[in-house]
């Protein structure tokens, strides 16, 4: 069986859509202590280049998850593998997801900061695919929606590959 590697959204129009966001999340955080919270493996990527695109003092936080599923598809069971380095408190957090796909993972991670009792929390997602949705959770900055479909590169895995593409694509095989 053999593995075809085809784009779904390409280098360029990532870019531009990150820059749009960059530009977006500067004018809203103004005079703000904001926090990018980077969730870890899928988001170093998409972090990396939005923390580039947004043009205010910030810090920047890493956070270890793991989600115990089969497949392709997640339990909703979260396990914090590294938590962050410093208390949230006060501050104006932003957590950068990859991708939300049932919504199940940041509905945890939301619960969860929400007891740190930061000024307050939003969440920016590259992509979302709404058709596979189990809990309804608000995406305050989103990059694309996209069909049903399992996507790597850009960070995104499967079993660990891929993630150094350098577009959001889909992996066929025949
Ligand atoms: P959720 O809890 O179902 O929303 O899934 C969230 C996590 O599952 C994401 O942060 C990804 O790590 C992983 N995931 C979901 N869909 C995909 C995909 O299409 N490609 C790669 N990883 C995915």
């Amino acid at each position: 069986m053999s593995q075809r590697i085809v784009t779904l959204i390409s280098e360029e129009d990532i870019a531009a859509r990150v820059k749009e966001l960059g530009r977006q999340i500067t004018e809203e955080y103004r005079g703000r202590n904001l926090v990018l919270v980077c969730v870890l493996k899928g988001s170093f990527v998409f972090t990396s280049d939005l923390a580039r695109a947004i043009d205010l003092p910030m810090r920047i936080e890493f956070l270890g998850v793991r989600s115990y599923g089969e497949g392709t598809t997640t339990s909703g069971v979260v396990q914090i593998t590294q938590d962050l380095s410093r208390p949230i408190e006060g501050e104006d957090i932003l957590i950068v997801e990859d991708i939300i796909d049932t919504g199940l993972t940041i509905a945890h991670l939301l619960d969860l900061f929400r007891t740190r009792r930061p000024n307050s929390i939003k969440v920016c997602a590259l992509l979302h695919k709404p058709s596979r949705t189990r809990i309804q959770v608000p995406i305050d900055y989103l990059g694309f929606t996209i069909k049903d479909a399992f996507v790597v590169g850009y960070g995104l895995d499967w079993a660990e590959k891929y993630r150094n593409l350098p577009s959001i694509s889909l992996v066929e095989s025949d």
